[in-house]
């Protein structure tokens, strides 16, 4: 339990940010922990209105008026490489990346979870799992012992891994993706939605299917 109540702004206003929010709320039931302040948005023309009931602050720069330790950054953006994007814009403010985790995600004690990773609604992550940072895991998904979940990653909805199975960095699976136990993902690859990953993935593709083939 977070020992006091964090001022924070979620970076996108869209759909995963709204849900982000809705997150916040939920955890906030459960014991207060978050002042969200409003919406950070690249796109100028939704700033100074509102969604969910919160004001759309501003663009990046807002966040360039802040000081240290004034603000939180939850990430409300799905897409791996905008993530990171936006991390190497704004990591040197200063500014914290804190992690959110719905309390009602269901996890042992040897689950570690890096900066700015969010884990929604309805998630089972077992034992010895590292997730790293700026790392999504969207709602109602299975993660089992010895799973690797490196930085940036996208999980989507309804996902199962298997142990020791891994993510190299900036990996996005689409929803109700299944990975077989022990399969390496590689870095910056797409699975789509419903795939089965039975082999492992290289690098930097997109792979599609039951099971999951890609072109080199
Ligand atoms: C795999 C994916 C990234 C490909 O996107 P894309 O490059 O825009 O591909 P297209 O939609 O142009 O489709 C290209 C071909 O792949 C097929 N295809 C696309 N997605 C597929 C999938 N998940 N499984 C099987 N085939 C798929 C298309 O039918 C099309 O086939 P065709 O050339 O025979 O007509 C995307 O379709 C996908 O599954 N994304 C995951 C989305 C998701 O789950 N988001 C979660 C939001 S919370």
């Amino acid at each position: 339990m977070k020992d006091k109540v964090q001022r924070v702004v979620i970076v996108g206003a869209g759909g995963f940010g709204r849900e982000v929010l809705w997150l916040c709320e939920e955890a906030n039931n459960e014991s207060p922990q978050w002042d969200v302040l409003g919406f950070i948005d690249e796109n100028p023309e939704t700033w100074g209105k509102e969604t969910c009931g919160r004001p759309v602050l501003g663009g990046l720069q807002w966040l360039d008026n802040r000081t240290r330790g004034d603000v939180g950054i939850l990430f409300g953006v799905g897409s791996p490489a905008v993530r990171k994007r936006l991390t190497e814009r704004l990591a040197p403010l200063g500014l914290c990346f804190p992690s959110v985790i719905h309390p009602g995600a269901r996890h042992s004690n040897f689950v570690t979870v890096g900066d700015g990773t969010i884990v929604t609604a309805g998630n089972i992550i077992t034992t010895q799992v590292s997730i790293g940072a700026m790392v999504i895991v969207n709602l109602g998904c299975t993660i089992g012992h010895d799973v690797v979940i490196e930085d940036f990653c996208t999980i989507a909805p309804g996902c199962n891994i298997s142990g020791w199975s891994k993510l190299r960095t900036g990996v996005e699976l689409g929803t109700r993706v299944a990975i077989i136990p022990g399969r390496v993902v590689g870095e910056w690859s797409v699975i789509g939605a419903g795939a089965v990953v039975t082999k492992d993935i290289p690098s930097h593709v997109t792979a599609v299917g039951i099971p999951a083939r890609w072109k080199e």
